[in-house]
This record gives structure tokens, C-alpha cells and sequence, in this order.
């Protein structure tokens, strides 16, 4: 009877209680056991109470939820050895060699460096006197599968990470409320989104808004974007606009990669476009809440397809992260995944946004 752990890791994303809950259900439904690492790497660190043994009935009502139910921290410790070594020592103790992880594109390759280190750990247990060669004998092997769980939508190779569309229609009610304020004042809002290195979520809440102008990081704009940006406002303010809308991703800068602030955006629109101007910034309002239908449906279908890769993974498999392209749910080898996705924060350093966005849209 195998025995699969899951957990959530990183910045919450709603969404990812319904990962938990399908995980759960689908290893009892393959007649395995299942268990729930609270609080992130920190549960698998600390192990005891941390780690529980999951019913059918414990991840009732999870699918509705918001945020992580199960716990997520940002561990220091399981980034040493010694963390990962006490880790290890706590799955074996619990019978689990089989982890599935929501989490971000840091808490996946974590895992997978924990697989890889996973004989070696075994090894200086049983050298250690820690745990005894039978013990062990039964887990040579850790399965390792991802699940992207973050609100950015910042992994390559998947067309929705678990949260993002959440997170969007969120911002998007924000920026309806903030339309009615606006238009009633005639003034104009600089609204910050979240999104880290991604411009996703602002380039989205854009189209979905229809709003006036948007700053993303993976596509800076031209040098004379000052001039531009209020030439095209008092365009749109000729044309019987009364409100406008900038939305300003928080990773965005100019082609120098000088950070774009939405005070600068600020200054510019009053004191050159002349016009009345606040700046919301939205913050953590993004992340939190119930998920949307599409983030319910995404992550139950993904922590199932999770499950079956646990079970059909052979010690060759490279660690799969279950991925969502044009609608379909697929696997792709997480290390790959990683590291195309880093390629565009390179890119992005190196100025070359062409590349930053090519490889943004790269299957
Ligand atoms: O990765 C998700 C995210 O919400 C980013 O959009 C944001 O930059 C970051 O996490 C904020 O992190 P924290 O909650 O630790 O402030």
C-alpha cells in the first residue's frame, strides 16, 4: 500500500485546498493512504503532529476554500542538509515516500533536489544509527510530483497556475469599484498588481478592464513612454473618457530596468496630463478569498492527474509537474519547466524582451 504526502508551499493561492482535497481522495480512492504535511517544508522538517494521516472526511468542504487550510511557510530550514536529512527521517518513520507539492517554481525545485538527495540521505541515516538498514530498505525510491500553485502565473510550460484566475477576477472587481470612483471625480487611478517578475496578472486585468495603459516587466516600454502614455490619455479623455485607469505590475520597469513606481506614473499624470490621480495599490486583497470555478476545476483535475503519476512513476521518471496546455491536462519533466522559467528572468536581465516574452508563451 503505497503512502502519498501532500503538501502546499510558498505564497498561498486559492485553489490549492482543492489540490489537497483531490490528492487525498484519489490516493484513498486507489485503496493507498494518504497524509497532509502542515505548515509547508516546516511540517516535513518538524515532523510528529506535523505530518497526519488524511480521511475522506478531513478535506470535506475544501474545494470552496481560500488560501491553504493545510499551512504554507517559507522554510530556511529544509534549504540545509540537515533539514532535508530530519525530513527524510520523518517520512520514512511515517511510511511515505511519495510526495505531491503546490507550490511555486522554489518550492518544486526544492523537491526535486530532495529526490535526488534521497539515497544519500538514506545512507547517513542508517550510518548515523538513526534508522536501521530494514527499515529503509522499503523506501530506496521518492516520487516527487509538482502542482503549480501560485497566483503570478509565472511557470512556463502550463497555460494557468493554480490561483491565477482567482486572483484576476479580484483585481478585476477592485478595478470596477475603483471605475466608479474614478468616473464620478473624472480623476485617474494607478492601480499596483502583484505578480512578482510577471507581468500575467496586469497584462490580464488590461484586456479585462479595458484600461487606459499597463506597465508589465517582460515588455518594458519605449524610452519616450512618459510623453507617450499622456498622449494617449488625453486622447482617450478627448474622446469623452472620464475616468483612467494605468495598471503598473509590481515588477515593472523600463528598458533600463529602472523600476516604473506608480508614484512616478502618479507624478506624470498630474502634473503633465494634468489630472486628478490616486494610486491603489491592491496588495494581498489578490490572494485571498473563495477560488474561482475555473481554479476549483483546474486544481481537482490536476491532484488527480498527480496521483496517477505518483503511481505510475518508475525510478527512471524524471519528476513530472502536471500542467494545464490549451486545455488539457498534461505532464511535463518539473526540472524543465524550472528552468525555462528562470530563462525568462534572464532574459529579462540580459534586456532581451523579445526572448522574455517568447519564452513566456513557450510551451
Ligand atoms: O508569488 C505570489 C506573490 O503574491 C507575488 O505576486 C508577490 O510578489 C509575493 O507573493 C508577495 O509575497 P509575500 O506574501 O511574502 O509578501
Amino acid at each position: 500500500k503505497r503512502r502519498i504526502g501532500v503538501m502546499t508551499s510558498g505564497g498561498d493561492a486559492p485553489g490549492m485546498n482543492g489540490a489537497v482535497r483531490a490528492v487525498v481522495r484519489m490516493t484513498l480512492h486507489y485503496g493507498c493512504e494518504a497524509f497532509a504535511i502542515y505548515e509547508g517544508y516546516d511540517g516535513l522538517v518538524k515532523g510528529g503532529d506535523m505530518i497526519k494521516q488524511m480521511g475522506w472526511e478531513d478535506v470535506r468542504g475544501f474545494l470552496s476554500e481560500g488560501g491553504t487550510l493545510i499551512g504554507t511557510a517559507r522554510c530556511m530550514e529544509f534549504m540545509e542538509r540537515a533539514g532535508r536529512l530530519q525530513a527524510a527521517k520523518n517520512m520514512i518513520v511515517k511510511g511515505i515516500d511519495a510526495l505531491v507539492i503546490c507550490g511555486g517554481d522554489g518550492s518544486l525545485t526544492g523537491a526535486d533536489k530532495f529526490r535526488a538527495e534521497w539515497p544519500g540521505l538514506l545512507k547517513e541515516l542508517v550510518e548515523n544509527g538513526d534508522l536501521t538498514e530494514e527499515k529503509v530498505e522499503p523506501f530506496k525510491y521518492l516520487n516527487i510530483v509538482g502542482l503549480v500553485g501560485s497566483i503570478d502565473n509565472d511557470l512556463s510550460m502550463t497555460d494557468a497556475t493554480i490561483g491565477c484566475y482567482s486572483s484576476l477576477a479580484r483585481i478585476c472587481e477592485a478595478v470596477d469599484s475603483v471605475d466608479t470612483t474614478a468616473t464620478s471625480h473624472q480623476r485617474a487611478f494607478v492601480i499596483e498588481v502583484m505578480g512578482r517578475h510577471c507581468g500575467w496578472l496586469a497584462l490580464m486585468a488590461g484586456v479585462s478592464t479595458g484600461a487606459d495603459f499597463i506597465f508589465i516587466p517582460e515588455i518594458p516600454p519605449p524610452d519616450n513612454w512618459e510623453e507617450d502614455m499622456c498622449k494617449i490619455i488625453k486622447k482617450h479623455r478627448d474622446l469623452g473618457k472620464r475616468k483612467t485607469i494605468v495598471i503598473v505590475a509590481e515588477g515593472a520597469h523600463d528598458r533600463n530596468l529602472k523600476k516604473i513606481t506608480p508614484q512616478h506614473v502618479k507624478t506624470l499624470l498630474s502634473e503633465k496630463a494634468k489630472l486628478d490621480t490616486r494610486i491603489t495599490t491592491l496588495g494581498h486583497v489578490q490572494r485571498g478569498g473563495t477560488p474561482c470555478a475555473y481554479d476549483r476545476m483546474l486544481a481537482t483535475l490536476q491532484g488527480v492527474e498527480a496521483v496517477k503519476a505518483v503511481l505510475e512513476a518508475t525510478p527512471e521518471t524524471p519528476s513530472p509537474v502536471i500542467c494545464m496546455i490549451e486545455n488539457k491536462i498534461v505532464r511535463r519533466p518539473l526540472l524543465e519547466a524550472v528552468a525555462q522559467t528562470k530563462e525568462v528572468a534572464t532574459a529579462i536581465h540580459a534586456k532581451d524582451f523579445d526572448r522574455a516574452m517568447l519564452l513566456r508563451d513557450a510551451e
